[in-house]
C-alpha cells in the first residue's frame, strides 16, 4: 500500500515537471489495456454520466441500454455539434462504443476517429463497422489531417493525458474549418480548473459557446454502476491489473471516486465554435494576437 502511495507520488511529481511523459506513459497503459481486455463488450473507458433529472430520459436502442451511461455522457457531449450530414473527428476514441453510437445516433457523413493507442485503433476496427466510420492511429498533438478538414472536433474524457493542451488547442483550430464545432468534456483537479477556462477563453480563434459543470452527474454514474463494474473486473481484467483498474475506473473508496464526490476533481464538458480570423481582428492590435498565439501556450494547465 505504501509503496504503491510513494509510486503514485513519484509519477505526479514527474509529470508536473516533464509533461510529455504524461503523453508516453498513458499511451503505454491503454496499449497495454488492448492488448490484455479484449473481451468485445467493454466498448467504452469513460466514468459515464447520469442524465439531469429535470430533463427527459433519452430515449436508447436495445443494443445501447446497455451501456447507457456512458453513451449519456457521448449524447450530452456531441449533441450541441449538430452532426447530422457533417464531416466529425473524434480525438481520443478509446475503445470506438463513443464513436460508433455517435455515427449510428447523428446520422454524420463521415465519421474519423483517433486514438493514440495503435493497439486500441486495430481493436476499434475490427468491433465497429458502421458504414460511415474509420479509425485511424492519431496524436491529439499532432493531428495527421490538412487544415479545414472537420466540421466538427469531438474530445472526451481524453485530454488529461496530453503532453500539451495548447498544442492541441492549436491542433483542433487548425482541422477545423470556420464556423467548426469543438465538443469538448474531461476532468481536471479543481485547482487546475481555471487555468484551463482561461486557456479556452484565450483561445484567438475559438469562441466558447456552451458550458457546464457535470461534476454531480459524473460523480453519481461512479456510485450507480459500482457494482456492475466491480463484478467485470473480476470477470474480464487480469488479476495483475485488478487494484490499477478499481482505481482507474473509479471505484467506490477509490481516489478518482472520493475526489470527485468532495469536488477537488471536476468534470467539464464545454462547446467552442472556430471563428473567422477577421471576426477577432479589431485594427492591428488583433492582427498581432493571433500571431503571438501560434508560437506560445504554457504547458502549464
Ligand atoms: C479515458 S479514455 C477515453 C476513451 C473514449 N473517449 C471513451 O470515452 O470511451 C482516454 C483515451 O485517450 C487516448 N489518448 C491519450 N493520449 C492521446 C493522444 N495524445 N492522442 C490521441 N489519443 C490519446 C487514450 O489512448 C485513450 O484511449
Amino acid at each position: 500500500m505504501v509503496y504503491r502511495f510513494m509510486t503514485v507520488r513519484l509519477l505526479t511529481f514527474l509529470i508536473s515537471y516533464f509533461p510529455p511523459l504524461r503523453r508516453i506513459l498513458w499511451r503505454w497503459w491503454y496499449n497495454r489495456l488492448a492488448r490484455q481486455v479484449k473481451s468485445p463488450e467493454w466498448t467504452f473507458m469513460n466514468y459515464g454520466l447520469v442524465w439531469p433529472q429535470d430533463e427527459p430520459e433519452l430515449s436508447l436502442s436495445p443494443r445501447d441500454e446497455t451501456d447507457r451511461l456512458y453513451v449519456q455522457l457521448y449524447h450530452r457531449v456531441a449533441a450541441p455539434g449538430d452532426l447530422a450530414g457533417k464531416n466529425v473527428l473524434e480525438v481520443g476514441a478509446g475503445r470506438g462504443g463513443g464513436a460508433a453510437y455517435v455515427a449510428r445516433c447523428f446520422a454524420p457523413a463521415q465519421m474519423t476517429a483517433v486514438d493514440i493507442s495503435a493497439h486500441a485503433v486495430a481493436l476499434c476496427a475490427q468491433r465497429h463497422t458502421e458504414p460511415n466510420l474509420r479509425f485511424l492511429p492519431g496524436d491529439a498533438e499532432s493531428l495527421p489531417f490538412a487544415d479545414n478538414s472537420f466540421d466538427a472536433v469531438l474530445n472526451v474524457e481524453s485530454s488529461h493525458c496530453y503532453a500539451s493542451m495548447p498544442k492541441f488547442l492549436r491542433e483542433v483550430t487548425r482541422v477545423l474549418r470556420p464556423g467548426g464545432i469543438f465538443l469538448f468534456a474531461d476532468l481536471r483537479e479543481a485547482n487546475a480548473m481555471p487555468a484551463l477556462e482561461a486557456l479556452f477563453a484565450a483561445q484567438p480563434l475559438l469562441k466558447v459557446i456552451e458550458q457546464e459543470d457535470i461534476t454531480a452527474n459524473i460523480s453519481a454514474a461512479l456510485k450507480a454502476d459500482d457494482e456492475r463494474k466491480r463484478t467485470q473486473i473480476l470477470e474480464l481484467c487480469p488479476p495483475s491489473l485488478h487494484a490499477l483498474f478499481e482505481q482507474f475506473a473509479g471505484l467506490s473508496g477509490s481516489i478518482v471516486q472520493r475526489n470527485f464526490e468532495n469536488r477537488s476533481l471536476l468534470y467539464r464538458r464545454v462547446v467552442l465554435q472556430r471563428i473567422e480570423p477577421k471576426m477577432r481582428r479589431q485594427g492591428s492590435a488583433g492582427l498581432i494576437e493571433t500571431m503571438n498565439w501560434s508560437r506560445g501556450g504554457s504547458d502549464k494547465w
